[in-house]
């Protein structure tokens, strides 16, 4: 992925609800917070929730999502998961990680392979992990799968050039690896085929549109905005008659640690 998660699935917070059945949700930490998974967790009967942004600007949009529902002992933390220091003793009964692991490269690049060791004492009963099959490595061969691929594809190339770095999303079986790995075992996993729509095209054109008009490359920048328009409408176009861009997959995992948990803190 790159800097915008697509639309989430219809029934996929939903689906982490059936597969929790009736165990209460306890305490509850959103460990790559944003306002979808923020508005889900707050919906929920936890006893407190910590929400934990690497960006300070994420915060803030979630500090404002979840204004009218926040509870006095729920918090919004801004750090790293690269600092060991970041929530150190604290444990919690469920952990979310929805669309972390492809973020952690803007954050942290490198350590995507021991984000789960780092989030193993947190998790005192069951972890949930939202992740993105790779779509950029491999060339699809349908026309709108291509159109999905040229789009990211484009999108990352307009981020290095401003300096920037993109998302790196990682297979689900390299995440059930290094979950295992990590002291957990997985209870459940599901695959969900995405639909792309208007949504995902233009959030991702527009949010290169400013990185573009800041490249001291005029020519570079134009050509490159050119080329961002010409996807726009082809996969526009492509939606209006398809309804949508069939393309690629999401995945949930659910884990519970192998090893008896940390205490409560
Ligand atoms: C793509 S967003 C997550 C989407 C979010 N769950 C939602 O509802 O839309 C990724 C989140 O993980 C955070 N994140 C990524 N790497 C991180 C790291 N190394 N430490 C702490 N937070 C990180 C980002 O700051 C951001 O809040």
């Amino acid at each position: 992925m790159g800097k915008a998660a697509p639309s989430k699935p219809p029934g996929l917070f939903r689906r982490i609800e059936e597969l929790q059945e009736d165990v209460p949700w306890g305490s509850f930490l959103d460990a790559g917070t944003g306002t979808n998974s923020i508005g889900w967790v707050a919906s929920l009967l936890t006893d407190r929730w910590t929400a934990v942004s690497g960006s300070e600007a994420h915060a803030i949009q979630v500090r404002d999502a979840a204004e009218p529902v926040r509870r006095p002992q729920d918090r919004i933390v801004v750090g790293n998961w690269a600092d060991p220091k970041l929530l150190v003793g604290e444990c919690y009964d469920t952990v979310l990680a929805d669309y972390l692991l492809g973020a952690v490269e803007g954050f942290a690049p490198y350590f995507q392979s021991r984000l789960f060791t780092r989030l193993r004492p947190l998790v005192r009963s069951r972890l949930y992990v939202v992740g993105l099959e790779p779509y950029i490595a491999v060339e699809p061969v349908d026309a709108p799968g291509r159109l999905v691929w040229e789009i990211g594809r484009w999108r990352d190339a307009c981020l290095l050039l401003a300096g920037e770095r993109p998302y790196r999303e990682y297979p689900a079986e390299w995440t059930v690896a290094h979950l295992e790995a990590a002291g957990f075992r997985i209870v459940a996993a599901h695959r969900y085929a995405i639909r792309y729509k208007e949504r995902f095209v233009n959030s991702q054109i527009d949010m290169c549109v400013p990185r573009l008009a800041a490249l001291p490359d005029r020519g570079l920048a134009e050509a490159l905005a050119a080329h961002g328009e010409s996807l726009r409408r082809a996969a526009l176009e492509s939606i209006a008659r398809e309804g949508c861009l069939r393309h690629g997959h999401d995945y949930l995992l659910a884990a519970e640690p192998v090893r008896s948990p940390a205490p409560d803190r």
